[in-house]
């Protein structure tokens, strides 16, 4: 194995076309080691993991920190609830006292676009972008791309349509770079003050109309809205969004078609998707959690190996 030409993920944005299919083929490898009844290999034992959150998190944290197990690395959680940072102490304080305990991966999640790149910078230990403010979230891109993959065979030539809050969403970001370096077609759409001014420089097509969108798309990618968005006045009402950009049964009916939805998580339920759509046979969510166990177990064990 050539190994990574990173020795950090921060995001999808520096990876190379190579670096993407080592991980994606790593992750084939994990997924067989997942369908055994020993769900477990010994590949970092030598190794200790620190998850680093500072935001909230269910899937990613926990996705981690059993991949890390399933590795049997040792896994130690921080999180900000009842750290010393209520005592004024920084990222980089908190990060170099942990690291100093001897971590050897470092996962970081922060509300804080630009964290994970700072942290790189300061630390020995190898880190792994869980979410960094408006910027990137690497992995979850990694476990779509997976997904999608094992959903259509190959990335190239798949029309995905992005919908929702574009601006504000690292898992937006990610996946236009993620999906753009496997070929794939890349659609947006969403109410014009959530799409940002210039985005088809990132090589991606703008769709104001969902009905569109869905009608064009081979699976449709639904983006949470953070309900904090309409409080700053980028959309009217929680209710207005679902009907104008909301993916329901009454828009795929007007597509003429049904198709894949996939969503990160969490959902906001009959607001960006209604919550038939999330529980019916095309919906891909919970394949999309399950994935990214293996895709963190490939991530970990491949910057695991300098
Ligand atoms: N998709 C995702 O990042 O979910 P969590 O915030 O629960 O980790």
């Amino acid at each position: 194995m050539a190994g990574l030409q990173v020795t950090h993920l921060t995001g999808i944005r520096e990876l190379s076309l190579s670096d993407l299919q080592q991980i994606l083929s790593t992750t084939d490898q994990f997924a067989e080691v997942l369908q055994r009844s020993v769900k477990q290999v010994p590949s970092l034992r030598h190794l200790t993991v620190l998850n680093l959150f500072y935001e909230s998190s269910t899937r990613t944290r926990i996705s981690f920190e059993l991949a890390a197990r399933r590795l049997s690395a040792q896994v130690v959680n921080f999180s900000v609830a009842g750290s010393s940072v209520s005592k004024g102490e920084t990222l980089l304080d908190t990060a170099r006292n942990l690291e100093a305990m001897q971590m050897d991966l470092v996962v970081v999640r922060h509300q804080a676009s630009g964290a994970a790149h700072f942290l790189a910078q300061q630390l020995r230990a190898s880190v792994i972008n869980a979410g960094d403010g408006i910027n990137e979230h690497p992995t979850q891109a990694l476990l779509d791309a997976y997904t999608l993959r094992q959903f259509a065979g190959s990335l190239t030539g798949l029309k995905v349509a992005l919908i929702g809050d574009i601006r504000h969403s690292r898992v937006a970001r990610s996946n236009i770079f993620c999906l753009g370096k496997l070929g794939a077609q890349v659609a947006v759409c969403g109410p014009p003050s959530l799409i940002p001014q210039a985005i088809e420089t990132l090589g991606v097509t703008v769709l104001p109309d969902v009905v569109e969108a869905l009608r064009w798309c081979d699976v449709a990618y639904v983006l949470r809205i953070q309900r904090e968005r309409q409080q700053a006045g980028y959309f009217p009402s929680l209710q207005e969004y679902a009907a104008w950009f909301g993916v329901h049964e009454r828009a795929l009916q007007q597509a003429g078609k049904k198709v894949p939805i996939m969503h990160p998580g969490p959902v906001n339920r009959d607001v960006e998707l209604a919550a038939v759509l999330a529980d019916s046979g095309h919906s891909l969510i919970l394949q999309q959690v399950k994935n990214g166990v293996a895709v963190r177990m490939a991530v970990l064990f491949l910057l695991g190996q300098r």
